[in-house]
């Protein structure tokens, strides 16, 4: 077993200290301060549920709308993934990935050995997936299939009637679709529905971690079929065992005032979204729309976004996600959550770079 070395995860760790980064997919940190609240003193620190507390099942349950019995609580949505590909990907399983796309959500079915097929969306067409070709390379024996909703890193959503026709592929394969769900509720004003809606080979994976500016909490689930849940629950038995109860208890308290969270969220990006908008009439070797939804946006640069990323770095101390994290070389992410005032500042340093590379 040889995971791919997780890139673009290794390169922030070496950025950490680096002040304007415009390149992160979360919403601005959220501290433990703005909660307003002391931890309870007889929080039990040697028990919990391996499948989460039953209070964070019963407020992720009643967000996702199902039964808690389909809900299992894990360490971050990167804990989710890799459950739900142990638990069903063996070795040359086919597994077919929509891309550009966030790396785990392929490499992890690389590093058990699976046969994993990307299908690339064109941004010329606005990134827009091709079902057909989808079905071409499932072949009838995918055994899983695998998307964000909305997509990192181009924001773009998969509708009703996609999630639909998923569902006819993964039963024509006798296989699953894996859609992770870590930024759906980021398209406020038409979110699309979740993929556990869809029948019993559809997986959904979400976390506090993006809309609510908590990835240090680790926490996050899975909302699936209770057959499947047992299956990845024996392999969290491997992992972790259960998550941690300080952080589950903060990520109850978060869900308790989701809506605050999202409130916070929607400022932010769409202050955020006006600033780029701007930004993007001074930056003719840059193209792409502002998504209307998501935290992340994605557009081609004319500037070869090495160059570029490398340049914001050293002379401007500013941070850009090259592309190439995603599979496609010419893009490069920007963030739309961060601190207003420094998402400015970053802008200006990005126009600054481009005006010298052009
Ligand atoms: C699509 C997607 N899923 C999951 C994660 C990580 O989630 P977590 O912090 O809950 O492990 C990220 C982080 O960038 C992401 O972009």
């Amino acid at each position: 077993m040889e995971f791919p070395p997780f890139e673009h995860l290794r390169f922030y760790e070496g950025v950490h200290d680096v002040r304007l980064n415009i390149s992160y997919s979360n919403i601005k940190g959220f501290t433990l301060g703005e909660f307003h609240k002391t931890l309870p003193k007889d929080l039990d620190l040697n028990w919990t549920d391996e499948r989460g507390p039953p209070e964070l099942r019963r407020l992720i349950a009643r967000h996702a709308q199902v039964a808690m019995d389909h809900v299992l609580v894990t360490t971050g949505a990167t804990e989710a993934n890799f459950l739900a590909n142990v638990a069903l990907v063996q070795p040359r399983d086919r597994v077919v990935v929509d891309t550009p796309n966030y790396s785990p959500l392929r490499d992890c079915a690389v590093g058990l050995g699976a046969d994993v097929v990307p299908v690339v969306r064109d941004c010329h067409d606005g990134w827009s997936l091709d079902l057909d070709r989808f079905r071409k390379t499932a072949g009838g024996r995918a055994k899983l299939l695998v998307f964000a909703n909305l997509n990192n890193p181009t924001s773009v959503p998969l509708g009703r009637n996609d999630l639909q026709e998923l569902a006819d592929i993964a039963q024509e394969c006798d296989g699953y679709v894996l859609v992770d769900e870590t930024f759906r509720e980021l398209a406020f004003h038409h979110p699309p529905p979740s993929v556990a809606e869809f029948g019993p080979r559809m997986i959904a994976l979400s976390t506090v971690t993006k809309v609510g500016g908590l990835g240090a909490l680790r926490v996050g689930w899975i909302v699936a079929h209770p057959r499947l849940l047992e299956r990845f629950k024996a392999v969290k038995d491997y992992t972790t065992v259960c998550g941690s109860s300080v952080s589950q208890l903060l990520a109850t308290w978060a869900l308790q005032r989701w809506s605050l969270f999202r409130r916070r969220a929607k400022i932010i990006l769409d202050g955020n979204r006006k600033l780029v908008e701007e930004a993007l009439t001074k930056l003719p070797a840059l193209r792409g729309e502002v998504p209307k939804s998501g935290s992340v946006m994605f557009p081609h640069s004319d500037i070869r976004v090495p160059k570029l990323a490398q340049r914001l770095l050293r002379v401007y101390k500013t941070i850009i996600a090259e592309g190439r994290f995603f599979g496609v070389d010419d893009h490069f992410r920007i963030g739309l959550g961060g601190d207003p005032g420094e998402f400015r500042q970053g802008l200006r340093n990005l126009e600054k770079a481009m005006q010298e590379l052009a």
